[in-house]
């Protein structure tokens, strides 16, 4: 094993991964260590990996498996994320040439453990079920430098029955007010503009600590009365706890944008049961129909799993037939995967792979039928659009999105990047609304 001087993290999964990411490349990068941009320059290699479906576990198994094939690679190698919180030592035996496996509540100790790895050559796992230790987010190494993820809540508490993030990221941990908001000031300070709060499930916020006093619509109060943030965005919700306290900041806080993730995942009433989402379609859609008359212009996103055990053709249709009428601005769509470990895992996957891409299919062309209705709406319409970036694939057009997440191109310079600016839209592509900055 030789001397450690620089690293290279692959992140899969979510934000929140993505956030732990940054989390340790900052811890890395205080050690004295630097980030390489090729895996191959690379003394320290980080699999910060997903467990949430099948696929993404078979992707970072085969890339860190192949890795051990290359005989000639004497790089450290860690297994960080829910990936190692899910199998934990056992994964030594399917990946013996892996040197360590750092839990979602161990980051904190990312530095010691590797120093550990390197004076006693042995390998080590740290898997904790549950998040006591503080990490360094104001030490957080961010490659974007216009938006920027904080955490306020760790875990989730829900044990939906598919899932697998309460046993991989263990039960709910709200960070304190304080820290949030200290946080979040020291990012707008350093240019910022937006700011997305992490949690599994961001409306729980606060509820396990009573003592603050403090519960998500409170904090998001707080939020918005920092100078210079201009936009606050969080994920993810479970509907059960959006309540109305929520809807009314929704629309009273200029910063807090009106695009808010509701996820539904199914339309059925028995399958909703079967998933342990505690709420049934007609709960639903009383909340959809509160939150759009406190505020009209309220846009929202959704997550739906097709194909979970025993789900018929009709029950799809409910689904279907509810991403019909509630017209979400974006729906992430997703196949049953079952996961070990999760209650589901008793219910045989009788869905064939067929008739769920089938499900799939139709569902992603209903949404893209639906975002183009949308798109088309928003014609000859000006929009804020906060510069985020150079477009890659349009010459001298930049990229950025409006408060309800639709992406915007337009002619300009790189100096407007991290500006808000009025746009307004003339045509539209496939993904993409195309516009015009107006004064
Ligand atoms: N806390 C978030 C979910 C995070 S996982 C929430 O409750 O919205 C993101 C999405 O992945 C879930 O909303 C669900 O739609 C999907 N998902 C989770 N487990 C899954 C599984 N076993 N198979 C397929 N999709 C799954
Ligand atoms: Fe998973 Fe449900 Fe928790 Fe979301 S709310 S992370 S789907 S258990
Ligand atoms: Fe994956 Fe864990 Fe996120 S399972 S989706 S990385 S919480």
């Amino acid at each position: 094993m030789k001397n450690v001087k620089t690293f290279f993290i692959k992140t899969y999964g979510c934000q929140m991964n993505e956030l732990d990411t940054d989390v340790m490349a900052g811890m890395l990068k205080n050690r004295g260590l630097f980030q390489v941009a090729d895996e191959n320059d690379a003394d320290l290699l980080i699999f910060n990996t997903c467990s949430i479906r099948d696929l993404a576990e078979r992707k970072a198994m085969g890339k860190i498996g192949r890795l051990g094939r290359m005989k000639n690679r004497d790089a450290v190698i860690g297994v960080t994320g829910c990936m190692a919180n899910a199998k934990k030592e056992s994964l030594f035996n399917k990946l013996p040439h892996i040197d360590f496996v750092l839990g979602t509540n161990n980051i904190h100790d990312l530095n010691n453990v590797l120093d550990d790895v390197l004076a006693t050559k042995t390998q080590i796992n740290r898997t904790d079920g549950r998040f006591e230790h503080e990490i360094d987010y104001l030490g957080a190494s961010r490659e974007d430098k216009v938006k920027a993820h904080v955490s306020i809540i760790r875990g989730c508490d829900k044990f939906c029955t598919y899932c697998v993030v309460p046993y991989t990221r263990g039960p709910e941990v709200s960070r304190s007010p304080q820290s949030i908001l200290e946080e979040v000031k020291q990012l707008t300070q350093n240019g910022y503009k937006e700011i997305t709060l992490l949690g599994q499930n961001v409306n729980s916020y606060g509820k396990d600590t009573p003592e603050t006093n403090c519960l998500f619509h409170d904090l998001l109060y707080q939020l918005d009365k920092i100078p210079g943030l201009e936009r606050i965005r969080f994920m993810t919700s479970h509907p059960i706890d959006i309540s109305t306290e929520l809807m009314t900041a929704v629309r009273d806080l200029p910063s807090l944008c009106e695009f808010v993730h509701f996820p539904l995942q199914s339309g059925s009433a028995r399958i909703l049961r079967k998933m342990h989402r505690m709420y049934n379609p007609e709960q639903y859609m009383e909340k959809v129909l509160q939150f759009k008359e406190i505020h009209p212009a309220v846009v929202l996103g959704t997550d739906i799993i097709v194909g979970f055990p025993t789900e018929t053709d009709e029950e799809f249709e409910m689904t279907f037939n509810a991403v019909k009428e509630i017209r979400y601005g974006v729906g992430f769509f997703f196949a049953y995967s079952p996961r070990k470990g999760t209650p589901a895992i008793r219910w045989q996957d009788d869905i064939s792979e067929e008739v769920k891409q089938v499900r799939l299919q139709r569902l992603s062309k209903l949404q893209d039928e639906i975002s183009k209705e949308q798109r088309s709406d928003m014609l000859d319409t000006t929009v804020e659009v906060l510069v985020e970036k150079i477009s890659i694939k349009e010459d001298h057009m930049l990229k950025g999105r409006t408060r309800c997440w639709k992406n915007v191109i337009f002619p300009g310079t790189p100096d407007l990047i991290g500006t808000l600016q009025r746009v307004r839209i003339h045509s539209y592509s496939h993904q993409t609304l195309i516009g015009k900055i107006v004064n």
